[in-house]
């Protein structure tokens, strides 16, 4: 059986950080009828899938599907896989790219990346940046992937008009299918199709559906993540096997058996009670970081509402301001404000035991002598000793901290990781009483912006 992650709370525990900062058993015990009946709610919810996030894992077909297509592309040899997309659109891509595929992947050779193509998530309509990847990726040698549930954002459509524009120039109209793959919501009876729905149509493109019970930020493993993780050769059944073990142990009912539910009490009881309006992730291992900007996202925009669940308080200003921090990097940076400024954080520290690489730390030479303790070690040590250091202080400091363990960072663990993220996410919605799985004021910009540029109606 493959390892799994191990998730610990017992950093944020009142006998680990005092009970001003840390949670009591009592006050996880207050919480348990609680988090029943929310799970209880989901539970129902899942049921009537109403929330489809839950059971992606189990859409086997849907393997089969990407990477069939992944395959057909692969024959032309494409240099660049470049996702175009933004929000959850991009994000899950982009936090599994740099945890599965090696550091630098891009400046690897051909043939050092197994014959894959190098990948650019575009979620930036940065004018430079947009010329650059551009220029760099010339059309003929690159597949692109749409990818837009609404299909109407107005920053993937206006790089979904210049790609297209670009590709009818290089290969011609009747060639856009051997190089654009549309992922999008599945047009429904008697709609009017968006605009990537109707380019399908018009040029008979492969294209994939978006679960309409799933949104954005929980899209990870549907083909939103699926036909690029396809198309780059990672382990696809390894990723559903990781969330298939996480819904095992996130569907248990009580809250001390339940990481994500437990994981979601330490943040909720931290942020109402205790004046812990931060969460932050901080992975040591560079494979992570990204990971922790998927996780800010979800977090962010899940929780971060005016209104209460049932709508009857517009004044409920929930949420808990996510933040992503690195170790070792931040160390030098933002360690000192988290060990001696407000106490008003929860901090998950992301830890591998065994990472991919190891580098040994060279014996004292003729040219440079370092310290002792350096000499002959790793850097695998020293990344491992800077970790318990910032633990150990942060705990020292009465700051909450929590704890998850990857053996290796791979398609089972990080999958793991996700799927619990997402659960957790969503028991928090219940805590903090507010609709984790909508986002009125991201809609809002996109209508302003819509109108800022002279769109009407
Ligand atoms: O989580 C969400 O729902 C959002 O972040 C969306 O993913 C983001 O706004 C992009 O939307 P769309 O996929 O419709 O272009």
């Amino acid at each position: 059986m493959t390892q799994g992650i191990r998730i610990s709370i017992s950093g944020a525990r009142s006998a680990a950080v005092g009970r001003e900062h840390g949670v009591t058993p009592s006050e996880l015990k207050a919480l348990e009828p609680v988090v029943a009946q929310a799970h209880r709610a989901l539970r129902a919810e899942r049921s009537q899938k109403r929330y489809g996030f839950y059971d992606l894992h189990k859409d086997k077909a849907i393997l089969g599907e990407v990477q069939r297509a992944a395959k057909g592309f692969s024959k032309a040899r494409p240099q660049n896989l470049v996702v175009l997309g933004i929000g959850g659109s991009a994000l899950g891509t982009t936090a599994l790219v740099t945890a599965l595929k090696p550091p630098y992947y891009n400046l690897l050779s051909e043939e050092e990346r197994g014959g894959r193509p190098r990948v650019f998530v575009m979620d930036n309509v940065d004018p430079e940046t947009f010329h650059q990847m551009m220029r760099i990726c010339p059309p003929k040698k690159t597949i692109y992937n749409v990818i837009s549930k609404s299909g109407g954002t107005a920053e993937t459509v206006a790089q979904l008009l210049i790609v297209v524009d670009q590709l009818e120039k290089a290969v011609g109209a009747s060639a856009l299918k051997e190089h654009l793959v549309v992922t999008t919501g599945a047009l429904e009876r008697g709609a009017k199709p968006n605009p990537l729905q109707a380019l399908v149509k018009k040029r008979g493109l492969v294209s994939f559906d978006v679960p309409p019970n799933v949104g954005g930020r929980f899209s990870v493993f549907s083909s939103v993540g699926l036909f690029p993780a396809a198309v780059l050769g990672m382990d696809l059944k390894a990723l559903f096997a990781g969330c298939a073990s996480m819904d095992k142990q996130c569907s248990r009912a009580s809250l001390q058996d339940n990481p994500a539910y437990l994981r979601a009490a330490v943040e909720f009881l931290g942020s109402r009670d205790k004046g812990k309006s931060i969460s932050v992730m901080l992975p040591y291992a560079d494979a992570l970081r990204d990971v922790a900007d998927w996780y800010r996202q979800i977090w962010a925009e899940s929780l971060g509402k005016r209104c209460n669940l049932d709508g009857t308080n517009t004044a409920w200003y929930a949420g808990q301001t996510p933040v992503k921090a690195l170790g070792v990097t931040d160390q030098h940076s933002q360690l000192q404000l988290y060990l001696e400024g407000p106490n008003d954080k929860i901090i998950t520290v992301l830890g591998v035991a065994a990472f991919r690489k190891r580098v040994p730390i060279p014996k004292a030479g003729p040219s440079v002598k370092g310290p002792a303790y350096l000499h002959g070690s790793t850097l695998n040590k020293l990344m491992a000793a800077e970790r318990k250091a910032t633990v150990d202080s942060l705990k020292e400091n009465d700051r909450p901290v929590m704890a998850v363990n990857f053996p290796q960072v791979n398609e089972f663990t990080v999958a793991e990781l996700l799927y619990m993220l997402e659960v957790e996410t969503a028991m928090a919605g219940r805590l903090f009483d507010v609709d984790a799985f909508g986002q009125p004021a991201v809609e809002q910009i996109k209508v302003l912006t819509r109108r800022n540029m002279g769109a009407k109606g």
